[in-house]
């Protein structure tokens, strides 16, 4: 049977988008929407997860759809869309969630790693999240999903649910398998302050990440503030693997240069740190002010952003309904 190829990512709207999220996903979205039909969303309810305020939480919306268009989504090529917006998500969640296991909740690192000790006080919606997610990509019955490393097991965890549901309700490739689609060198953009963390929304320090919206200045003082090293830059990628800060700003020069790591180490081997750091401030603002720029700009039209998911939402919505009617068919609701 020939798979009809459709992709389907989801990004977070809570506050500003950073280069992890760029090199590590969105990137791949627009560079996608040339070969596939893609829907991307704007997941307002996995955000929920965690307490937001509403009117910070519709402005991150609209600033999320805003740093898709300035990435360079096409709302004539792809779908954008906010979740909430299609009732289906929330549905399938339901009906997923007494598909999938407690058992298979149970191992999702990210889970444990944002509850923290606190896991008695998170909410049911953050532990049950992964399901939600299951449900956003096989409501469209995606074939192929754009995500960093950090999404690997939460789409394991949806393949598991597919194929549970198709043996279940004995419909054999009914939902097709979603193949994860991670980059290979930027799957993990990590923090500029520790190199063993991801760059995250969540860190406290702003210094730990480069946002979309920051200017040229503040990109050349976080980078010159970068963790390091004091050592000159090594010729080979064996010694650099031993300091994960010094790694991590390498492999992001590589990304964005789009030479290969063993090239920019020929040219950068025995220089300083502060050599690659002039390098790569000049490097990332060419790359990432304009698109900031951009991003402030659409802000100003409110009214534009609200056309484009209104205008998403009814294409998304579409397909979802379709898709549901079959999902509730073979579920035996009536
Ligand atoms: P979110 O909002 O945390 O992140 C959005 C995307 O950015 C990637 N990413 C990174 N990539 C590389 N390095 C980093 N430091 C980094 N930080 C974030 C994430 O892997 C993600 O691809 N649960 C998802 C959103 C979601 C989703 C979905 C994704 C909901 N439903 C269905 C795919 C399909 C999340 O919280 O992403």
């Amino acid at each position: 049977m020939i798979k009809k190829k459709l992709v389907f990512s989801g990004v977070q709207p809570t506050g500003n988008l950073h280069l992890g999220n760029y090199l590590g996903a969105i990137k791949n979205f627009v560079a996608l929407q040339k070969e596939m039909k893609c829907i991307y969303c704007v997941v307002d309810l996995h955000a929920i997860t965690v307490f937001q305020k509403p009117h910070q939480l519709q402005e991150n919306v609209l600033e999320t759809v805003a740093s898709f268009l300035a990435t360079g989504l096409d709302p004539n090529k792809s779908i954008l869309f906010n979740q909430s917006s299609v009732s289906g998500h929330a549905e399938l969640a339901w009906i997923l969630n007494c598909v999938s296991r407690i058992g298979w909740l149970n191992r999702m690192t990210q889970f444990k790693d944002k509850a923290g000790s606190e896991k008695e006080k998170a909410s049911v919606g953050l532990y049950i999240y992964p399901n939600l997610m299951a449900a956003d990509i096989l409501l469209y019955k995606a074939t192929h999903v754009p995500v960093g490393a950090d999404q690997k097991q939460h789409l394991e965890l949806s393949r598991d649910i597919a194929q549970k549901f198709n043996n279940d309700f004995n419909c054999k490739n009914f939902f097709p398998m979603p193949e994860p689609l991670i980059p290979k060198n930027v799957s993990r953009i990590m923090s500029l302050r520790d190199g063993t963390k991801k760059m995250s929304k969540s860190e406290d320090s702003d210094y730990s990440r480069i946002n979309l919206k920051d200017s040229a200045d503040e990109i050349i003082k976080k980078i010159k503030k970068a963790k390091s090293d004091s050592e000159q830059i090594p010729d080979n990628l064996k010694s650099l693997e031993k300091k994960p800060e010094a790694l991590n700003l390498i492999n992001i020069y590589s990304e964005i240069t789009k030479n290969s790591l063993d090239k920019v180490l020929n040219e950068m081997s025995g220089k300083e740190y502060s050599f690659l750091k002039t390098k790569l401030s000049e490097v990332l603002i060419n790359e990432v002010t304009p698109i900031g720029k951009e991003i402030k700009k659409l802000l100003g039209d409110k009214v534009y952003l609200g056309q484009i998911l209104k205008k998403g939402r009814e294409k998304a919505n579409i397909i979802a309904e379709e898709n549901l009617k079959n999902i509730r068919e073979k579920v035996g609701l009536i």
